[in-house]
């Protein structure tokens, strides 16, 4: 079968990482005999300084017409410093967000064995860890309305949901947990907010039609708590966009693989796939960026085309580098590091 993917490097290590991931699939493509036809574009800093837009119209166009969107990292100090700036990188990952539709982020949250040290948690509390973030990305307060008043002495962000993008989120996370361990975990402020409200009522509803699932409730203030006392306890969680942002960060960080995480957005068009971490400008054309969550986003789009065994031989390969010691200097500790292009080129070969 031949796929389009829709290639976005981005900003800082962002172009090293997806080069990686492009050779993985690559190999993918000639031990399983399919066709992988990259076509790459533009976003973020990058974009702005080429096109003076974030989101180019042209790189929308070739992410529409694509099976997948492979996409590195965006967002540049430059333009953190700067709070006059009026056209920023991030800008371009809310637009892009909206026009693909991409309603769902997923983040698995998995252990590897030789990082447990990295963790800041005991080894005792994340080991085994395993659960999926499911964050609602297209409502919430990110779109509803904002704005400052007359005398700007006040402003206001306005957060709303409707039914139809709280079942539609509920349903992909049920279904995740349908696949999964079988428990799924709401988490809103339904104590408080009015949206949180209907989050609840919505889920209760569709409870009922999910009797093999075990649903619970929580609240986002209790999750976030429960997430570093008692990581285990989860399996899906899924939750609206802004509790999704901060809970995502923190599920992230705390199995100590931040550099080796995957994440998909799933959208109506097309679905994008990236590592969950940043830029990371400080290391940008130092060839030394860990490009495994890159790698292992690969292999979620792979699955996202239905071509599970293809992503598994992904995993498993980037397995084996782990326990080989094929790895960068971020995790590598006092023993050989290997290059972003040389762990890129161990995988492809070793597929
Ligand atoms: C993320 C990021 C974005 C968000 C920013 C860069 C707009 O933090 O992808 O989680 O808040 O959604
Ligand atoms: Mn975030």
């Amino acid at each position: 079968m031949k796929y389009k993917i829709a290639t976005l490097p981005g900003d800082g290590i962002g172009p090293e990482i997806v080069d990686q991931a492009v050779k993985v699939l690559k190999a993918v493509g000639k031990k399983f005999g399919h066709e992988f036809d990259f076509t790459f574009a533009v976003t973020g800093a990058a974009a702005i300084e080429e096109v003076g837009e974030p989101y180019p119209e042209a790189t929308h166009k070739i992410c529409l017409e694509s099976d997948a969107v492979l996409f590195g990292a965006i967002g540049d100090p430059k333009y953190d410093n700067d709070p006059s700036a009026k056209v920023r990188p991030e800008q371009g990952l809310l637009k892009m967000r909206k026009q693909l539709g991409l309603y769902a982020n997923i983040r698995p949250v998995t252990t590897f064995p030789s990082l447990l040290h990295k963790s800041p948690l005991r080894k005792d509390i994340v080991e085994g860890a395993d659960f999926v973030v499911v964050r609602e990305l297209t409502g919430g307060i990110y779109f509803g309305g904002k704005g400052r008043s007359e005398d700007l002495k006040s402003a206001f962000d306005n957060c709303e949901y409707s039914t139809e993008e709280i079942e539609r989120i509920l349903k992909l996370a049920y279904d995740y947990a349908g696949k999964r361990n079988k428990r799924l975990t709401v988490v809103d402020k339904a104590n408080v907010l009015a949206t949180s409200r209907l989050w609840r009522e919505v889920a209760q509803r569709m409870e009922k039609d999910y009797s093999d699932i075990e649903t619970d409730y929580m609240f986002v203030d209790n999750a976030a708590m429960q997430l570093i006392q008692w990581p285990k306890k989860f399996d899906v969680m899924v939750t609206e966009n802004m509790f999704g942002d901060i809970l995502s960060d923190e599920a992230s960080v705390i199995t100590g693989s931040l550099g080796l995480l995957p994440s998909a957005s799933v959208g109506k068009e097309t679905s994008v796939f990236e590592p969950i971490h940043g830029s990371y400008p400080q290391a940008a054309g130092k060839d030394i960026a860990n490009p495994v969550a890159t790698v292992l986003s690969a292999a979620m789009l792979l699955e996202s085309l239905d071509l599970l065994e293809e992503a598994k031989s992904v995993r498993d390969v980037v397995n084996r580098s782990l326990d080989q010691g094929i790895v960068t200097e971020d995790i590598s500790g006092d023993h050989k590091a290997y290059k972003t292009s040389e762990v890129g080129d161990w995988l492809a070969a070793n597929l």
